[in-house]
């Protein structure tokens, strides 16, 4: 079969067995399943709540929220308009759970909002192992306080998520982007430092230069990794209360023991962070290493219009690398539930006998198989095998006559006459042992 049409370019989909498509996930559903099953819990155990927020969003939120300069509002937006109104496919979660925060004065809740969310993001990068046009993200936002413990609790929670996967030798990077204070003395050092060196910077980087300089330091070029070696660094600008701020989260992370290293060029590509920024990493992935990252923006919901500052913390991982990482360390997920029971019929009486029964065994909570195309025997028994049915059950005149079925256990091949009377008992004792 030749498709007329297919998912656009570095989108995918995920399918009951592997997928076969554009090579940016093999796994089956059930493994999305089983993640998304472990985020749930995980976050339940750190008592976050789960908050869902609509895909369109209106792009000023964005542009605000995540910043005017930055690639993701700069290059990667799919954005569109009708009538007046402007709505993008939301890049990221963190300002759409602001906007939803302040919208709906989850403040009044009291205390500290903890909130979680799985789901769709777009971004028009150009795709490649690991970077992805719709993408899944995953993550928390602690609201509402700027304790340092909630930094580290913040954190705690990315790496459980990834400890309960059971993935290893992941490096966690950690960095203070200070205050604004703090960081504007430094980008005019930065600006200082770099102004004998225009005239070898790229043309990316001397934009970067004049709208968002400390992205500069995320550069890939190696030459100009080597003039920003001896650059300033933004860990000595931090004032007092950035560096206060900091100390306590290395600490407290000590307390917890999560590894970490830090690195004094971790800029995110965001432009609301403040204080603490982490991100992290595996070697197992690629070139796109990040599986998750996050940070504290504690002046983003008054950049969002809040008259109160709410301080907050967060972090959003793409589903998509945990699962490259899976792959990478040989990690499987569980497989898909099988069906319990495969009700195969001989002849259009048989077939009428197992089309009602089907209905009553699900009704009792059994996963049931049939035929549903009038096939043969045979047939019937190897879809029971496809299913991986637990029994099958063979139905035909001389079994309806007699009032009862063999029902054969599919692994041991072993077969036993049961009346029908007892089969949703039968069944129900044997699936549940
Ligand atoms: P981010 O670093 O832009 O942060 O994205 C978080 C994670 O999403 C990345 O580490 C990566 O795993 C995944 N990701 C991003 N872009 C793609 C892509 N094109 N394809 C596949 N995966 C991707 C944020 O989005 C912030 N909202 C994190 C945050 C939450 N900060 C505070 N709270």
């Amino acid at each position: 079969m030749n498709p007329e049409y297919r998912s656009i370019t570095g989108t995918f989909d995920i399918l009951p067995d592997t997928s076969t498509t554009d090579g940016a996930s093999d796994a089956p559903s059930s493994t999305w399943r089983y993640i998304e099953d472990v985020i749930h819990k995980v976050m339940q155990r750190f008592n976050a709540e789960e908050i869902r927020t609509p895909i369109l969003e209106p792009t000023p939120l964005i542009a605000r929220g995540v910043g005017a300069y930055t690639d993701i509002v700069s290059k990667e937006m799919f954005a569109f308009e009708r009538g007046d109104t402007h709505y993008v496919l939301r890049p990221e979660i963190t300002a759409p759970v602001v906007r939803a925060y302040l919208q709906h004065h989850l403040d009044q809740r009291g205390g500290v909002q903890k909130l979680y969310y799985i789901g769709p993001c777009f971004r028009a990068e150009r795709p490649q192992k690991g970077r992805y046009r719709q993408f899944h993200q995953f993550g928390a936002e602690i609201m509402g306080t700027d304790d340092p413990r909630a930094d580290v609790e913040c954190i705690a929670l990315m790496m459980a998520i990834y400890e309960e996967i059971g993935l290893s030798g992941l490096r966690l990077r950690l960095n203070s982007v200070g205050n604004p204070a703090s960081r504007a003395r430094f980008v005019e050092a930065l600006q200082n430092y770099l102004e004998p060196y225009r005239h070898e910077l790229s043309e990316t980087s001397l934009q970067r230069l004049e709208k968002n300089p400390l992205r500069i330091l995320d550069t890939k070029a190696q030459h100009e990794q080597e003039i920003l070696q001896d650059a300033p660094v933004l860990l000595d600008f931090l004032d007092e209360e950035s560096e206060k701020h900091y100390a306590e989260v290395k600490t407290l992370l000590q307390d917890l023991e999560i590894a970490f290293v830090e690195d004094p060029t971790l800029v995110r590509g965001l432009d609301y962070y403040t204080h603490t920024a982490f991100e992290l990493e595996s070697a197992d992935i690629g070139a796109q290493s990040a599986l998750g990252g996050g940070g504290r923006y504690d002046l983003l919901a008054q950049e969002l219009g809040s008259k109160q500052a709410v301080p907050s913390i967060g972090f959003a991982s793409g589903i998509e690398r945990l699962l490259l990482a899976m792959e990478a360390q040989g990690i499987e997920a569980p497989a898909a539930p099988a069906v319990d029971v495969f009700l195969a019929a001989l002849g259009d009486e048989a077939q009428r006998w197992v089309f009602r029964w089907a209905q009553q065994l699900r009704a009792e909570g059994l996963s049931v198989g049939l035929d549903l195309r009038g096939r043969s025997l045979k047939s019937q028994m190897k879809e029971a095998n496809r299913q991986r049915a637990e029994y099958t059950l063979i139905i035909g005149g001389n079994e309806l006559e007699a009032g009862g079925a063999q029902v054969k256990h599919m692994e041991s091949g072993e077969q036993e006459e049961v009346a029908f009377d007892n089969l949703v008992a039968y069944l129900q004792r044997r699936i549940e042992a």
